[in-house]
């Protein structure tokens, strides 16, 4: 189970994400903004992430304009290893090398096509485990 959170900026983006996860079977669960009204991205970080941080939801995915912010936020919630990415290769290691448990996207930096692909990797690539684990553990 994915959970989901944005802010207002990231609110389009999380909608398009939940169309997306929706077409390739990923279960997710919601926990806001639900309209386009302000709403600050520390506190959709704090709800989504909780729901991880409790075994409630696997990872989450996260969603404000820059993708920055919401991070920031995420990071601040205990067993939370959040990471902003905008390219592949960042999506794809931070699941191999850092086990990151939350991918934050900004909705005014990518396109709906590579945001899919970001969400695709980071969901199907592995914690490698091994030296990258001693790392982890260190943060
Ligand atoms: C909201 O205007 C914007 O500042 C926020 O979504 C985010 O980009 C902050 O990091």
């Amino acid at each position: 189970m994915i959970a989901l959170g944005s802010d207002h900026a990231g609110f389009p983006l999380k909608e398009k994400i939940k169309k997306y996860l929706d077409s390739i079977g990923v279960k997710y669960k919601d926990f806001g903004c639900f309209t386009p009204e302000r709403f600050d991205y520390a506190v959709a970080a704090q709800i989504a992430c909780d729901a991880v941080a409790k075994g409630e939801c696997d990872k989450a995915i996260l969603c404000c304009g820059t993708g920055v912010g919401i991070s920031m936020a995420a990071n601040k919630v205990k067993g939370i290893r959040a990471a902003v990415c905008s390219d592949y290769f960042s999506a794809k290691y931070t699941r191999a090398h850092n086990d990151a448990n939350c991918l934050c996207l900004g909705a005014r930096v990518l396109g709906e096509g590579l945001a899919f692909e970001l969400v695709d990797v980071f969901l199907n690539t592995e914690f490698e485990g091994g030296r990258h684990k001693t790392r982890v553990d260190q943060i």
